[in-house]
């Protein structure tokens, strides 16, 4: 198992927001962790990459225990994160950007197959390359957020955190997310993907959580979950 989730309790203040959250994701898999709004989605991906750290339980990333590590060190060890909030750097170039992933992220060695290069993410993201030294201001909403995505692959994750990434974007804009993430998967990147918008999700993902307060209310695959009425009814906007 490549990243594992075991009983994880967190806080903010007295307020207990994961109760025993249990998760994990295999290497290779698309994964997503569906649920409404302030369940706790947010909460876990924090938890996992140290913006909050969990008074109990245990985060295992690669056999290796990371529970409560600060960020930079998560990120070494090889996990990325695109937080809900698109945070590129409004007043340098797409180029300055990009440069800014690498030293967040692991240290590229000899023992890394392919790694993330400039000329790769323009291979992937073709609209990067045309406008490599205009600022992340002017990009529309989709395009900054592509240019989040591309950033945190110049640290060479083997997992990426993904939290709501298609949220106010317009439909086509959505789409060419979930392509961005198809596409990032092939690669060989594995992906827990939050997302309230239970279509795209379930167009990327395999496997799928569902989150009700502070807690996992269903595990299965897309194909249980497309087939289970009640629990959608139950647990997701539908
Ligand atoms: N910084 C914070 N301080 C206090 N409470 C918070 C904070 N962030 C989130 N919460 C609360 O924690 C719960 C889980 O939030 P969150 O993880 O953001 O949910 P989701 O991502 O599923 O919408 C919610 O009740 C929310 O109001
Ligand atoms: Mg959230």
């Amino acid at each position: 198992m490549l990243l594992e989730i075991n009983n994880l309790n967190s806080y903010y203040g007295s307020s207990h927001v994961l109760q025993n959250m249990s998760l994990n994701v295999d290497q290779g898999e698309v994964v997503a962790l569906l649920g409404r709004n302030g369940m706790g989605k947010s909460t876990t991906l924090k938890s996992i990459i140290g913006l909050v750290k969990p008074r109990s339980g245990r985060v295992v990333f690669d056999g290796r225990e990371i529970t409560g590590l600060r960020p930079y060190k998560v990120a070494r060890a090889g996990i990325g994160y695109v937080p809900e909030e698109r945070r590129i750097f409004p007043t340098l170039s797409v180029l300055e950007n990009l440069k800014m992933g690498i030293k967040k992220g692991r240290q590229v060695d000899t023992s890394m197959s392919n790694p993330w290069t400039i000329e790769r993410i323009f291979d992937y993201f073709p609209f990067m390359g045309d406008r490599v030294a205009q600022k992340g201001a002017t990009l529309s909403g989709g395009e900054q957020q592509m240019l989040t995505i591309a950033r945190t692959l110049m640290g060479n994750p083997r997992l990426i955190l993904v939290d709501e990434p298609t949220e106010g974007l317009a439909p086509l804009m959505v789409k060419k997310i979930s392509e961005v993430l198809r596409m990032i998967s092939q690669a060989g990147i594995s992906i827990l993907l939050v997302e309230h918008n239970l279509k795209e999700a379930l167009s990327v993902a395999g496997r799928v959580y569902l989150m009700g307060k502070a807690h996992i209310a269903f595990s299965g695959t897309v194909e249980e979950l497309e087939a289970d009425a009640e629990i959608k009814a139950k647990y997701l906007e539908v």
